[in-house]
């Protein structure tokens, strides 16, 4: 079942995610918690950090795994994925440290980091609740538009309308990676409970396409409509072309 929530801004949304996200932490304090990166998510760790110094949340018996990450940087590329859940949220709450994974981008042999992570995330037992950012192009985590939609972890060529949008982050478009590794749309399937997050009018042709269109792999995001138990927070200029 999806379920629609229109708020009015990034900040509403955050609120909203955050609240959402905590009822599932503290239903399951030692249960798995999917993560995503991206600008979205940023207010939603912010809300959740909140949450962790006023005593309302607790982390110290989670663990969490993460979408994605850029091949080819290491953890202590400020541009990696690593660091940014680092920055923007591990770093801030009482997660053991040991209890945080992401695909590792420095690994050598794609196919073997690939294989290492889906078995990780299975044998975890899958997300209670994975968290997700949507791309322009309707992307989840990296799986881009394509003919067939990839099950497992995989590595994946970026479209150069990703690279685009994510070049603000580097110095120049030819530092942006090229590949990326990510959960496959079966790995994301798994998980109990989907939560999409979406804000302003760039995602605005995404959000249409994935819950108001078809299901196709060109709209990898669409697939979701086949989930038992997907949440969409999406602000008024993120719905402003859906009815
Ligand atoms: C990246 C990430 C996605 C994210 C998307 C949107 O490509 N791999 O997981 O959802 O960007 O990012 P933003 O939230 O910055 O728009």
């Amino acid at each position: 079942m999806l379920k629609i929530i229109k708020v009015k801004n990034y900040e509403e949304m955050s609120k909203e995610a955050a609240k959402i996200i905590a009822e599932t932490v503290k239903a399951r304090p030692n249960g798995v918690l999917g993560l995503a990166t991206g600008s979205t998510p940023i207010g939603t760790y912010r809300k959740l950090i909140d949450m962790y110094e006023s005593g309302e949340l607790d982390f110290s018996e989670l663990t969490t795994v993460n979408l994605d990450e850029y091949r080819g940087l290491t953890g202590e590329n400020d541009q990696s994925y690593y660091y940014f859940m680092h920055k923007n949220l591990f770093d801030h709450v009482n997660l053991r440290k040991d209890a945080s994974f992401l695909p590792d981008g420095s690994k050598a042999n794609a196919q073997e980091e690939c294989k290492r992570y889906e078995e990780l995330v299975k044998n975890l037992g899958y997300a209670d609740l994975q968290l997700l950012g949507i791309g322009r192009n309707g992307h989840i985590g990296f799986n881009e538009p394509s003919d067939v939609f990839e099950v497992t972890t995989h590595c994946v060529k970026l479209t150069d309308s990703t690279i685009d949008a994510n070049k603000r982050f580097f110095e120049s478009e030819s530092d942006v990676p090229r590949e990326a590794y990510t959960m496959g749309i079966g790995t994301i399937m798994h998980a109990r409970k989907i939560l999409v997050i979406a804000s302003g009018v760039d995602k605005a042709l995404a959000v249409r396409d994935s819950f108001f269109g078809p299901v196709t792999p060109k709209v990898p995001a669409s697939i979701l409509q086949f989930h038992q138990d997907v949440v969409v927070v999406a602000d008024e200029a993120a719905l402003s072309l859906s009815n």
